[in-house]
């Protein structure tokens, strides 16, 4: 059987021992049946068990009211401490070492604060060219606090072909000129050409230059296995809306690596929920940091979103992370063979193929240029297969194993070769 046949994708979907998890999962309708979607990469699906999950919290408002923060399954005190284990089971983490807490943005700047100290000559941030928005307005925002001159502070690595960032280069820079450099901030998974960076490598460089290093792992939690303890990072930060699948803006998390937990010299903008549980209701003047990771918390944190947040992880943790990185590579593998067997003339993919190096996500280019790229992508919406469009000319395709089929990056794949021969 040919590898590029419908029947060859439902026979793989016959075999997949992860299939029935689709079932856990509301697939968005369209006007003609059931939406293609590949989007998990900006707004993961929502599990069916999430509503009964944040219900169970409203109805513990509404029987027991303030009470609930002591009373109940879940009291709502503790109710950060009921991810944890998961949370650090997806991260690679001892579990001190992560917590849910408040958004992305937010994170990085908490841990900025903490890592990024600048001293003398020692006060450069190192960014990629491409880094998302959002992390370049922080670190700019960081050393103007500082005082520093964005000019003459703020590196911006070259990604190789302007597409990709090369660890050697990072390397390399930091050989150079490391003992100028105060922080290095990488992402986990790059956002526009879903490239892996080696997390430990990148670590092991920054620290041999004696500079602090974190990471955004926005597009690689739940995506790509991680083992944030060993690879050693200063810090990380994530969102779960995304392939963690917990529901729009819903709350974010961060790593602190368990060597500063308890360090006096660190500084660090504080809040009551950060403070020393066994006394935070002593309502005491002087701050006493919680250890571990649950010293960054500002507030006491919405119970809501951490409800929808522990539904999420515990469909992750029974799929289990190998389990799901295994049809990963399968999954965005087969996507890979059907656009070049297929359409090799018309695309160029542009996320690495070695499998370190890739997580669900493939980008895709058009050779015909921007224009047709984009025209691609708004009549695909219109028929109901939904990726996303980054400009300039990026159409990202993220299969995912928790509720992809096979049959469905076929049809994908069937859909654009239909489309580009019209
Ligand atoms: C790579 C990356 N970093 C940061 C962010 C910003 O996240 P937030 O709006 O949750 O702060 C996003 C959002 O999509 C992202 O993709």
């Amino acid at each position: 059987m040919s590898n590029t046949t419908l029947e060859y994708a439902r026979e793989l979907d016959r075999n997949d021992p992860l299939a029935g998890f689709r079932d856990e999962f509301h697939i968005p309708p369209h006007k003609q049946g059931q939406q293609y979607y590949f989007a998990g990469n900006s707004l993961g699906l929502q599990p069916k068990q999430l509503a009964a999950y944040i219900q169970a919290e409203l109805d513990a408002w509404r029987e027991l009211g303030v009470a609930a923060h002591f009373e109940g399954e879940y009291p709502w005190m503790p109710y950060h401490e009921f991810l944890r284990e998961s949370l650090a089971s997806i991260t690679g983490a001892l579990p001190s070492e992560v917590v849910a807490m408040n958004t992305l943005t937010t994170n990085l700047h908490l841990m900025l604060v903490s890592f990024f100290r600048p001293q003398g000559r020692r006060n450069k941030i190192v960014i990629e060219q491409q880094a998302f928005p959002s992390d370049r307005y922080a670190v700019v925002s960081q050393l103007q606090h500082h005082g520093l001159d964005v000019d003459d502070c703020l590196v911006e690595l070259v990604n190789k072909d302007n597409r990709l960032l090369d660890d050697a280069t990072i390397e390399a820079y930091l050989e150079e000129h490391g003992n100028e450099v105060a922080l290095v901030l990488m992402p986990g998974v790059q956002y526009a050409s879903g490239q892996v960076l080696d997390i430990a490598r990148i670590t092991k460089a920054a620290h041999t230059a004696g500079a602090k290093v974190g990471f955004d792992l926005a597009h690689a939690i739940g995506n790509i296995p991680l083992n944030l303890h060993d690879d050693a990072c200063d810090f990380a930060v994530w969102c779960s809306y995304k392939y963690l699948n917990s529901g729009p803006g819903n709350i974010a998390g961060c790593f602190v690596h368990e060597r500063h937990s308890g360090d006096p010299d660190l500084i660090r903008f504080s809040g009551w929920w950060g403070h020393d549980k066994s006394s935070r209701f002593r309502m005491g003047e002087n701050f006493i940091p919680s250890a571990g990771a649950d010293a960054w918390q500002l507030s006491n944190p919405s119970i809501l979103g951490l409800a929808a947040l522990r539904a999420s992880l515990d469909v992750f943790i029974r799929a289990g992370m190998p389990a799901l990185r295994q049809k990963s590579l399968q999954l965005t593998g087969y996507l890979r063979t059907l656009l070049t067997t297929e359409l090799t003339e018309e695309l160029e993919i542009i996320t690495p193929a070695a499998a370190e190096q890739h997580g669900c996500q493939l980008s895709i280019r058009l050779q015909a240029g921007q224009q047709d790229g984009k025209k691609l992508f708004t009549q695909m919406e219109q028929d109901g297969f939904i990726g996303d469009w980054r400009e300039p000319d990026i159409l990202r395709i993220s299969p995912v194993p928790l509720y992809n089929r096979f049959e469905d990056v076929w049809q994908l794949v069937n859909y654009i070769k239909e489309y580009l021969r019209r």
